[in-house]
C-alpha cells in the first residue's frame, strides 16, 4: 500500500512533507523516509517506524530543499529495515523516487542490471525502478520514465526526482492511486487527495498509464508513449478541517461519533417529499431495470458486510435475484456475467485493487456497472462512471466506521429506488421507510449517548480469551461488521455466525472464557435467537446482549445488555452496528492497541 507525497514551491519541502505523509500514515506506518534537493544533490533521510520518528530525524539534521519527495511505507518486498525504507536512490546518485505498488519482474530487471554492474543496496522490487532510471538517464527525464514504464510490470505510482532537474517533478501512474495539485507557485502530488486539501481543492486524479510533470507554473499530462494530453482538474468538496481529530483521542472515535451527521448528508438530496428519488445520479429507466436479472454486490472487507446489509434489505423490497461475492473471490470464480447483470461495487476508498478488478471484469462482460464510493474522483469512480458518492469525508482511522453507515444508507436508498422503478415498492413501504430512514441520525445520536455505558462493559470484558457474535438475518451482517472491528483494533480472535449455525459446529469452542455478543432485535426471529442464547448459556458462555429498548424479557438471560432504539425491521443493521464499533474501540482502548494505526493493516489496500 504505502503512501507517497511529492512538493515543489518555494517553501522547505520537508515540513510540506512530513505534514503530508503524516496524512497517509494509514496506508502504511512501518518505516518513512524524505529526500530533497539542492545544488544537484539528493539528500535522504530513511527510518523504521512512524513519521513522527522521520520528523524528529529530520529536525536534528540540516536538511533544506524546495523540492522534494517522502514515503511511508507498509512493506510488502523486502523486510522492514531502515535500507529498504524508500525514497530509493539509484546507485550512480542522480536519480531518486518514491514507489506504491508492485513491480513484478523487479527480479528480472534486477538481474539485467546487476550483470551490467549496476549495484543494488536493498530488498525491494522499487529498487529495480530507480537503479533502470539510472541507467537510461541522458538528460531526458520524460525519455527516461516512458522507456520505464514499458521495461516494468505491475502496479505503480511513481514520484520521481532528477538531480539535475531543480524547477521539477515527475510522477507515473498505473494501477495505485495519484493526485496531483497545484496553487500559486508550489506544485503537489499525493497518493490520497486529503494531504492537499491544506494547499488547494482543484486537483488532476491521475489516470492509469499517464506521467506527469510538476513544476511552480503548473501540470503536465503525458500517455505512456510521451505525447501530451489536456486533463481538466477536480474541484474537492472536503474541508481540510474534516481531516483533523478534534478533541478526540482517536479519529476512529471522532468517526464514530459523525455517524448522525453523515446518515443525514446522505439522505439528503436524495429524497423528495416522502419518496427517494437518485434520477440526478442514476440515469436509470424503468424499461432497463427490468432487464437486469441478476444483482451482484462486489465488495471487501467492511464495504462487504455493507452489501450483505443491503442485500437483507433489498430481499424485503422486492423479487431480486441477489448474491453478494468478495471481489477477491468474485473474479476468479466462474460466476455468470452478461448484460442481465448489475454489478454493484461498494469501496470507500474507491482504490482497491480487487474491487478494482472485478469491475474491470463485469464492465467486459456486458455487465450494467455502478460503484458506491466515499471518494469522488477515485480510479473506480472513474473508470465505472455511474456513481453514487457518500458524502462521509475522509475517513482516517483504518478501521472502517461512518463509511459503513453512509453505505448503508445508500445502498438502502438504492434499493428503494430500484424496487420503485421496477413497480415493485408501494407507496406506503416507501412512506414508512423513507421516514423511517429520517429518524435513524436521532436514533444513532441516542446510541451514542450510551458510551460510558458501553465503555464500563468492554471494560469487564477486556481480558476475554475472544468473542462470539451471533445474529440472524438482519442482525448478521452487523454481528459480521462488530467482530471485524474487534479484531482488527484489539488483535483478539472475533468471529460472527449466523446465531442458527452456531449449532453446526463452533458451539464447540464455547465456555466460560469465551463470551457471546447476540444480536436479539424484537422482531419475528427473536425466539430463535434467544433459544441460540440459551444454548450458549450452557455452555457457560457469558452474553453480551445487543436489544431492543423495550425489550424487558431479555434481562432474564443477561445482565449484559446495550439497549438499541426501536426502528423499522430493514434498518436494524443501522442501530445495531454503533454499540459494537463502540465496544471494539473501548476494548482495544483498554488493551492499550494503537486504535488508529493496527498492525499489518493499511486502509487503501491496492495490491491484490
Ligand atoms: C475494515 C476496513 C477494510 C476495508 C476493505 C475495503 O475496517 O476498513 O476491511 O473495508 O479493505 O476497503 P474499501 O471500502 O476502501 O474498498
Amino acid at each position: 500500500m504505502c503512501g507517497i507525497m511529492g512538493y515543489i514551491g518555494c517553501k522547505e519541502a520537508a515540513k510540506i512533507i512530513l505534514d503530508g505523509l503524516a496524512k497517509h500514515e494509514y496506508r502504511g506506518y512501518d518505516s518513512a523516509g524524505i529526500a530533497v534537493i539542492k545544488g544537484g544533490e539528493i539528500q535522504e533521510i530513511r527510518t523504521t517506524g512512524r513519521v513522527s520518528v522521520l520528523a524528529e530525524k529530520v529536525a536534528k539534521a540540516n536538511f533544506t530543499g524546495e523540492l522534494g519527495i517522502g514515503h511511508t511505507r507498509w512493506a510488502t518486498h523486502g523486510g522492514v529495515s531502515e535500507r529498504n525504507a524508500h525514497p530509493h536512490i539509484s546507485s550512480d546518485n542522480r536519480v531518486v523516487l518514491v514507489h506504491n505498488g508492485i513491480i513484478e519482474n523487479a527480479r528480472e530487471i534486477r538481474t539485467d542490471l546487476e550483470a551490467r554492474g549496476i549495484a543494488f543496496h536493498t530488498e525491494t522490487d522499487t529498487e529495480s525502478a530507480v537503479q533502470y532510471l539510472g541507467y537510461v538517464y541522458d538528460g531526458d527525464p520524460k525519455g527516461a520514465i516512458v522507456k520505464l514504464t514499458k521495461r516494468i510490470r505491475g502496479a505503480f505510482a511513481l514520484v520521481i526526482m532528477f538531480y539535475d532537474r531543480p524547477n521539477e517533478i515527475w510522477t507515473a501512474r498505473k494501477g495505485s492511486p495519484l493526485v496531483v495539485g497545484h496553487a500559486k507557485g508550489e506544485g503537489f502530488c499525493a497518493s490520497d487527495p486529503t494531504a492537499l486539501l491544506e494547499y488547494t481543492r482543484d486537483v488532476w486524479f491521475m489516470d492509469d498509464d499517464e506521467i506527469a510533470r510538476i513544476t511552480r507554473e503548473g501540470c503536465e499530462f503525458y500517455d505512456f508513449s510521451g505525447a501530451p494530453h489536456e486533463k481538466k482538474p477536480m474541484h474537492l468538496d472536503w474541508d481540510a478541517a474534516m481531516t483533523n481529530r478534534g478533541e478526540y483521542p482517536h479519529f476512529m472515535l471522532k468517526e464514530i461519533h459523525e455517524q448522525p451527521d453523515v446518515v443525514a448528508h446522505t439522505l439528503l438530496g436524495r429524497i423528495a417529499g416522502e419518496k427517494v428519488d437518485l434520477s440526478h445520479e442514476l440515469a436509470w429507466t424503468p424499461e432497463e431495470t427490468e432487464k437486469w436479472k441478476k444483482i451482484h454486490f462486489v465488495a471487501c472487507g467492511t464495504s462487504h458486510y455493507a452489501t450483505a446489509a443491503a442485500a437483507r434489505i433489498m430481499e424485503t423490497l422486492g423479487n431480486f435475484e441477489i448474491r453478494t461475492e468478495v471481489a477477491s473471490e468474485y473474479r476468479y470464480r466462474n460466476i455468470p456475467i452478461d448484460e442481465e447483470t448489475l454489478a454493484i461495487f461498494v469501496s470507500q476508498s474507491g482504490e482497491t485493487a480487487d474491487t478494482l478488478h472485478a469491475a474491470r471484469l463485469a464492465k467486459n462482460r456486458g455487465a450494467r456497472c455502478l460503484v458506491i464510493t466515499n471518494v469522488r474522483g477515485s480510479t473506480i469512480h472513474r473508470e465505472v462512471g455511474e456513481a453514487i458518492i457518500t458524502p462521509a469525508g475522509p475517513e482516517i482511522g483504518v478501521a472502517a466506521t461512518k463509511t459503513f453507515t453512509a453505505q448503508i444508507t445508500a445502498l438502502t436508498l438504492l434499493g428503494m429506488y430500484l424496487a420503485k422503478l421496477r413497480g415493485e415498492l408501494s407507496p406506503a413501504s416507501e412512506r414508512r421507510l423513507i421516514s423511517a430512514l429520517m429518524d435513524i441520525p436521532g436514533k444513532l445520536a441516542t446510541i451514542l449517548s450510551k458510551e460510558r455505558e458501553i465503555e464500563a462493559l468492554a471494560r469487564d470484558f477486556a481480558d476475554a480469551r475472544g468473542f462470539f457474535f451471533i445474529g440472524r438475518g438482519l442482525a448478521y451482517p452487523p454481528a459480521l461488521e462488530g467482530a471485524l472491528k474487534l479484531k482488527e483494533i484489539s488483535y483478539l480472535h472475533a468471529e460472527a455466525y449466523p446465531a442458527g449455525e452456531m449449532k453446526h459446529g463452533p458451539i464447540a469452542l464455547l465456555d466460560k472464557e469465551l463470551p457471546v455478543v447476540a444480536l436479539v432485535p424484537k422482531n419475528g426471529l427473536w425466539e430463535k435467537t434467544v433459544s441460540n442464547i440459551e444454548e450458549s448459556m450452557a455452555r457457560r458462555s457469558p452474553i453480551i446482549a445487543i436489544a431492543t429498548e423495550s425489550d424487558e424479557e431479555i434481562r432474564h438471560y443477561t445482565s449484559h445488555i446495550i439497549f438499541t432504539p426501536e426502528t423499522e425491521p430493514e434498518l436494524y443493521p443501522f442501530v445495531a452496528v454503533i454499540p459494537l464499533q463502540l465496544f471494539a474501540y473501548y476494548i482495544a482502548r483498554q488493551r492499550g492497541c494503537d486504535i488508529d494505526m493496527p498492525r499489518n493493516l493499511a486502509k487503501s489496500v491496492t495490491v491484490e
